[in-house]
């Protein structure tokens, strides 16, 4: 079997008690990408990791890793090793037993164990560094050991749960980059489980958002940012400014939607069709909108200047429009200029998207 899909989820779900987690979730992953399941606490990412490595039994669905079902397999038979949060290495072990542990559960022979952990630590970077003990490596280090023990067993997938969250701001930066470039370089399958959006924008082929243990959106990293399929995935992706319309016209991938109080009209670029009547909901990035730069036809709102902050390469505005709602816009390499009292906002109709809310 070697389809491009490697792990087939259809119809799982998942039951605590009263508390239904998963809910029917299907998901197809291809052989040699970078997914995160990314996520509020609380919505299902680590259940369903557990659930593909085996550690839950799931109520309802199939799992099938390349082809194969595994729903009763237990978790050594489904080469899927995960790497914990906290690493779980074995502090009385050296790095090299560490590494070998999967391997001697295995009882493979003694000069193949050499060989396949010396490659291992090869691929990590680690090699030389095989009798040290977990406390005399740093946090990155042992973070690629945790690897190192997956990359062991050449399975077909590895599953990562925050496996970052323990370190530091920069080491943390630079370990998702060497993570990432592993990933690529070996071409492995790697779900990574992260509730930071900055991570899951950086590292990821594509990012599944869950929201309350359903699968909002499923899409790449642009995707994701640029055209949220919902609110709640524009609204926990990044800032966003969302505001209420009503469509008045669609033709040839254009819409003229309304807006506001004051009923004004604006031309905005979609993927999908709508109906003239249709009520939607349009979100604008605060670095898509421009301050006192308007041309005729676009979406415009006129405000006056509540507050800013000055950020470094941007000055972020707070401006409250006529009809007192907030906006959000960002301005970019303004060096000394100030915007204050009355301005207008605007953005051009393929900076807005529109999302379908019936
Ligand atoms: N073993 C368990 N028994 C009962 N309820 C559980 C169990 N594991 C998780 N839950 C519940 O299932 C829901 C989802 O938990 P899960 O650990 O999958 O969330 P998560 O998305 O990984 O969150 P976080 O980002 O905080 O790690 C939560 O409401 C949690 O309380
Ligand atoms: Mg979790």
């Amino acid at each position: 079997m070697s389809s491009h899909i490697l792990l087939d989820l259809k119809n799982v779900s998942k039951v605590f008690g009263s508390n239904h987690v998963l809910k029917q979730i299907d998901l197809q992953i291809e052989r040699g990408k970078f997914i995160t399941f990314l996520g509020p606490s609380g919505c299902g990412k680590t259940t369903l990791l557990r659930s593909i490595a085996g550690f839950y039994t799931i109520d309802e669905g199939e799992i099938k890793i390349d082809g194969q079902l595994v729903n009763d397999l237990p978790p050594y038979k489904r080469g899927t090793p995960m790497v914990f949060q906290e690493y779980a290495l074995f502090p009385h072990m050296t790095v090299f037993d560490n590494v070998a542990y999967g391997l001697d559960i295995q009882k493979r022979p003694e000069a193949e164990i050499q060989d396949r952990v010396k490659s291992a630590m090869a691929k990590v970077k680690l090699t030389g560094l095989e009798e040290r003990y977990p406390h005399e490596m740093s946090g990155g280090q042992q973070q690629r050991v945790a690897m190192a023990r997956a990359l062991v067993m050449n399975s077909p997938i590895i599953l990562l749960d925050e496996p970052l969250s323990n370190l530091d701001a920069k080491l943390r930066e630079e370990v998702r980059v060497e993570l990432r470039s592993i990933q690529q370089e070996l071409g492995l399958t790697v779900i990574y489980v992260t509730h930071d959006q900055l991570e899951a924008l950086s590292m990821s082929d594509h990012i599944v958002v869950f929201n309350k243990g359903a699968i909002d959106q499923y899409g790449t990293p642009h995707d994701i940012y640029y055209k949220p399929r919902t609110p709640y995935v524009a609204d926990f992706i990044g800032t966003t400014n969302f505001v209420d319309a009503v469509v008045r016209d669609f033709a040839n991938g254009k819409a003229t939607v309304e807006y506001g109080t004051s009923k004004r009209t604006a031309s905005v670029t979609i993927d999908e069709a709508v109906t003239s009547g249709e009520k939607v909901l349009l979100s604008i990035r605060p670095e898509s909108m421009r301050i006192n730069a308007t041309n005729a036809g676009e979406f415009i709102v006129s405000g006056f200047v509540k507050s800013s902050m000055f950020l470094g390469e941007k000055e972020r505005y707070f401006i409250l429009d006529d009809d007192m709602k907030e906006w959000i816009v960002d301005a970019y390499d303004i060096g000394l200029t100030r915007y204050q009292g009355n301005v207008t906002i605007s953005a051009a109709d393929d900076k807005i998207h529109l999302i379908k809310i019936s």
